[in-house]
């Protein structure tokens, strides 16, 4: 009789533990109470990292996402590679090309200081984002909190989640839907191309040969990005040609006017793709653009984190404990 009732007690409590630990949802009010000045102590090192280089918070943006397409929001990206641990960081899409860590360091150092061993690097990038967003002139969401980090990180999983910009319109969606967002969030997300730069060898085939794109553009960015593979590959310019320090929704109107960067920026707007109207809401709607981009950034967060007892809180980003 105990024992049968011990026994059902120990299963009561696992059978929450695993409802726990399955239901584990992400919080706006994570660390009210653990570290009750985590947001001014982020904001201000990500102020100070945007007014010394005005494209940082446009890495730092971009860190999120590529930390969340792989193994979920997890800060496995931010992993260093070690004589016995290959990261994410000489993955394709973010070799020569992520950049931000330093930065990361520097907030999550201030975070220790706070509060020590309580938050995340991965949380850590959720908020970076939101505060480079809001830095740029663009849209104030509540963050959810409360993921852990990962103690791995996967190279192959880079490679092949995070798109490359030679993809066109199908391999995205179907890229994005693998992570559970929607065409409409994809279009949405993709709108952080309102800032920050590309490299040359990023662009070198749609500014020469493609044919969806305006002749002018072309013609002026060829001139500092040579057709010669090797010759001017970490050249830069601007996704948005013309605020890429304002998150604005330009980027949309030049989308409609054949001035997308990449190949896959306008692989959105093609004259005869399912995107197009969608893009061309968003180039006249900058409350829908910024009201939209918000939801999708949160939905993005919420990609598989580890909750609970999972994983682990670094205590130097670039390393598991
Ligand atoms: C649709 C799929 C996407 C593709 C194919 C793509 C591809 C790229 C490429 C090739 C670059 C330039 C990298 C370089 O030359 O070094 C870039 C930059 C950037 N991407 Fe994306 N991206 C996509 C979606 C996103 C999303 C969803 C976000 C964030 C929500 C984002 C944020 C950024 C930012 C902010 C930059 C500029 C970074 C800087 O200046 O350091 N991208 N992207
Ligand atoms: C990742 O992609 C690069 C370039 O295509 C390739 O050299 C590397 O072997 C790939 N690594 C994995 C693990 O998929
Ligand atoms: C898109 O690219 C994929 C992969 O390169 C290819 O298999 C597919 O046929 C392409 N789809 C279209 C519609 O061009």
């Amino acid at each position: 009789m105990a024992s049968s009732s011990t026994m059902f007690h120990a299963s009561f409590v696992i059978a929450l533990l695993s409802i726990a630990s399955a239901n584990a949802q992400l919080s706006t009010t994570f660390y009210s109470y653990s570290c009750p000045n985590l947001f001014s102590t982020v904001k201000s090192v990500v102020e100070s990292a945007v007014s010394q280089d005005k494209r940082m918070g446009a890495s730092l943006l971009r860190l999120f996402f590529h930390d969340c397409f792989v193994n979920g929001c997890d800060g496995s990206l931010l992993l260093d590679d070690t004589s016995s641990f290959t990261g994410e960081k000489t993955a394709t899409p973010n070799k020569n090309s992520v950049r931000g860590f330093d930065v990361v360091d520097r907030i999550k150092c201030a975070v220790e200081k706070a509060c020590p061993n309580v938050v995340s690097c991965a949380d850590i990038l959720a908020i970076t984002a939101r505060d480079a967003v809001v830095i740029y002139g663009g849209p104030y969401w509540e963050v959810k909190l409360g993921r852990r980090d990962s103690r791995t990180a996967s190279l192959s999983g880079a490679n092949g989640s995070i798109p490359p910009a030679t993809s066109n319109l199908s391999t995205l969606i179907s890229k994005f839907s693998a992570k559970g967002l929607s065409t409409q969030e994809m279009v949405a997300l993709v709108g952080a191309h309102t800032v920050g730069q590309a490299r040359c060898t990023s662009f070198r085939d749609h500014i020469y040969d493609d044919a969806n794109i305006d002749g002018s553009l072309a013609t002026a960015r060829r001139s500092d990005c040579p057709r010669t593979q090797g010759s001017g590959d970490d050249n830069l310019a601007p996704l948005d040609l013309q605020t890429p320090t304002t998150f604005d929704n330009y980027y949309f109107g030049n989308l409609v006017s054949r001035k997308g960067l990449l190949h896959s920026d306008q692989q959105m707007f093609s004259g005869a793709g399912s995107t197009d109207s969608l893009v061309r809401t968003y180039s006249y709607d900058p409350s829908k653009f910024a009201a939209d981009f918000a939801a999708a950034m949160t939905k993005m967060g919420d990609i598989s984190p580890l909750t609970g007892y999972q994983g682990e809180i670094r205590k130097n980003c670039r390393k598991i404990n």
